[in-house]
């Protein structure tokens, strides 16, 4: 693998074997840090995600008067308590949806207005979204990009409850208003259309507050701003299963495969992943690392096999949606069609992630059908790679069709294959030794 001007060489991969570990989770560094922020006293975490994406939410908590300091994946972090101070300047939340949605849910119970904004794919992403809820709280959101975008300016205000049923299944929205409920006074009551990552409902109710879940519905009660009161605690991230998903269906389309992903979240709200890869034929084991971890947490054997074609979507959407590449990565491979349907959240990620996948495999040589809400993939065996590949700028399509380079005869090369940084600092090293052992 060499790395010529801003495009980086995938090497074929025969060969998947051993154990990998992946670094900490995403979603969960991102709710730490918004947490550590608005408690009082230090908090320490452990296993925290450096990456791009977590370290832009790290700099915004600092311009707000946190008090950080980091050694690798361990932090410590002072927070503020419920008031945090009047930022100088514009927070860059760079590429990250999730930062920017988060943080949003705790400028919005504040006192003074402060803007976000982020790069050029942040900058292009549906922010009405957190826009609407917000505002029936209490705050003024003002969008100040094109098509409901960010630039946004949050002025915050003294907050109250809402009940508020979510138009599309996401945990950046429903957490985004239940960060600020934390701030309102009154019940909030917010009810998902589908089950969506509960990251934030576990952390909130470690930290001892009021948080009820029944079925799609989440209620909290609100103290106002004065009353709310957290205690710093030591926190401890998994790998993310999300990097792991990567290996994992990797190894799933590899026959003869032999592959260990070791301490990583199993929150079965994210692992949707390895059902499909089941239901297309992979042969995959969880075994529990730690009863007592407040996620859970664990290794996955996967042994390869051929694969065969699937359908996807419903309720499973949301607890793989950000491995929908990957599946149809893995459709490619198999054998038959693999439909992917109930996924035009797709289209609003870091890049459209529909229409950026079907670009891709169709440059692969892969049969591909775009549809407005996801994909038809129609796999078997012989991928010829030898193709240059765009990411898009998009970490999640540059990483999995990395995955499928290395399934190809032909190396493969992936334009902008840097934005693996996002959520995945090492991945390219990962794919070296991936590609290096198998020779
Ligand atoms: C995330 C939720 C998902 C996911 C994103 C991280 C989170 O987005 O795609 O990568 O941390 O809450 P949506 O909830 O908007 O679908």
């Amino acid at each position: 693998m060499t790395a010529v001007k801003n495009s980086i060489e995938v090497g074929t991969c025969p060969k998947v074997h051993g154990t990998i570990h992946v670094p900490g989770d995403k979603s969960i560094s991102h709710r730490v840090v918004m947490l550590s922020a608005i408690s009082s006293g230090i908090s320490t975490v452990r296993g925290f995600l450096a990456s791009d994406d977590c370290i832009n939410s790290l700099a915004a908590i600092e311009a707000l008067g946190c008090h950080v300091t980091r050694s690798g994946s361990e932090l410590s972090i002072k927070g503020v308590g419920s008031e945090l101070a009047e930022p100088h300047k514009r927070l860059d939340l760079g590429n990250s949806g999730t930062g920017m949605r988060l943080i949003a849910g705790l400028l919005a119970g504040q006192n003074f207005s402060c803007e976000l904004t982020g790069d050029k794919s942040l900058r292009s992403r549906p922010m009405d979204r957190i826009q609407v809820p917000l505002e029936r709280m209490g705050a003024k959101v003002e969008l100040l990009g094109k098509n409901n975008s960010a630039p946004i300016r949050i002025t915050g205000s003294a907050l109250k409850g809402i009940e508020y049923s979510l138009p599309m299944a996401s945990a950046q929205v429903k957490s985004c208003i239940l960060l600020a409920s934390l701030f309102a006074s009154g019940r909030t009551l917010v009810v998902e259309p589908k089950p969506t990552r509960d990251h934030t409902e576990r952390m909130l109710g470690l930290l001892g507050l009021p948080v009820t879940i029944d079925g799609l519905s989440i209620e909290i009660e609100g103290q106002g701003s004065e009353g709310l009161s957290l205690d710093a605690r030591s926190w401890d991230v998994p790998g993310d299963f999300s990097s792991a998903a990567y290996w994992i269906t990797l190894a799933a389309a590899t026959e003869g495969a032999e592959l260990t992903v070791d301490r990583v979240g199993l929150n079965p709200r994210r692992t949707a992943l390895l059902n499909v890869l089941r239901r297309m034929g992979a042969d995959i084991e969880t075994s529990s690392a730690d009863e007592l971890h407040w996620e859970p947490v664990g290794s996955v054997d996967v042994r390869g096999k051929r694969l065969q074609g699937t359908e996807v979507g419903g309720d499973e959407i949301p607890n793989l949606i950000d491995e929908l590449p990957l599946v149809a990565v893995a459709g490619a491979l198999a054998d038959g069609k693999t439909v992917i349907r109930d996924a035009a959240e797709l289209r609003v990620k870091e890049s459209d992630r529909i229409r950026s996948t079907a670009t891709n495999l169709s440059a692969m040589g892969v049969a591909v059908e775009e549809l407005s809400d996801g994909l038809v993939v129609t796999g078997g065996p012989g991928i010829k790679g030898g193709v240059e590949l765009d990411s898009f700028g998009d970490h999640r399509v540059a990483m999995s069709m990395a995955i499928l380079g290395m399934r190809a005869e032909e190396p493969i090369s992936i334009i902008d294959g840097d934005c693996a940084g996002s959520s995945y600092p090492g991945f390219w090293d990962d794919v070296q030794r991936m590609t290096s052992d198998g020779e």
